[in-house]
């Protein structure tokens, strides 16, 4: 069986897909259509795990209590992350957005399943920490695929790791990887917010490539 043959126009897409998807924290409140979520996760279910483990568990923050728990922790933590920062820098940080949690019409925590049997163990024995980066895999896959969509996502990891599995109720041997926003942007932009406001510069493609 042959597959698709991708094109240079599919190529020059793609491209532009990348180079648009964006961390969204600026949402707009109507919802998504009915089963697009579901879609989207299904796809992001596509990614790569090692041993095909596939050990993402995405949870659907339908709870009101749940949102404005989340809401607080994260309110909290970013405070708290803020307090080494002085002078114009802290000013900046105070000034970041760092997550959609209020507007987003969605939001999904992401676990990595540490104990799933699927995969039999294959290749985790020299490096474990394999298992959720293949949640990493599965999330990056998501991102793509709600940006297809025209959705944004923003990914919020200012909070404390160690109370998610209380706080959303799921087993204690999962392990928190991400807080997902997702919904449709206030504004697209080709250039990361924090570079637009001046927080971190994107670096120069030589720093990030050797040969030896
Ligand atoms: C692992 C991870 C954690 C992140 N955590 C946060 C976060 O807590 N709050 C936030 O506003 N952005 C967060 N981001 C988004 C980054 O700030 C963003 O990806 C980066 O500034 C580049 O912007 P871009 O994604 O629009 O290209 C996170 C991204 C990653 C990959």
């Amino acid at each position: 069986m042959t597959g698709p043959v991708f094109d240079t126009a599919f190529r020059d897409a793609l491209e532009q897909l990348l180079t648009w998807r964006r961390d969204v924290r600026h949402f707009q409140t109507r919802p998504l259509p009915d089963g697009l979520l579901d879609s989207l996760i299904e796809i992001a279910c596509r990614g790569p795990s090692v041993g095909n483990a596939q050990p993402w568990r995405f949870v659907r923050i339908v709870s009101p209590e749940r949102r404005a728990a989340l809401i607080a922790s994260v309110d909290a933590h970013k405070h708290a992350a803020g307090e080494p920062y002085c002078g114009d820098r802290k000013a900046l940080y105070a000034r970041l957005k760092l997550h959609g949690l209020r507007e987003a019409p969605e939001i999904v925590a992401v676990f990595c399943d540490a104990e799933t049997e699927a995969g039999h163990g294959l290749g985790r024995a020299t490096m474990p920490e394999t298992l959720c980066w293949s949640v990493v895999t599965a999330v990056h896959t998501l991102w793509l695929a709600a940006r297809a969509h025209g959705v944004g996502l923003g990914w919020v990891s200012i909070i404390d790791p160690a109370s998610m599995n209380a706080l959303i109720d799921v087993p204690a041997h999962w392990r928190f990887v991400a807080l997902l926003c997702l919904g449709y942007p206030e504004r697209e932009s080709e250039t990361p917010e924090l570079v637009r406001h001046g927080w971190q510069d994107r670096l120069p493609f030589e720093t990030t490539r050797l040969e030896r």
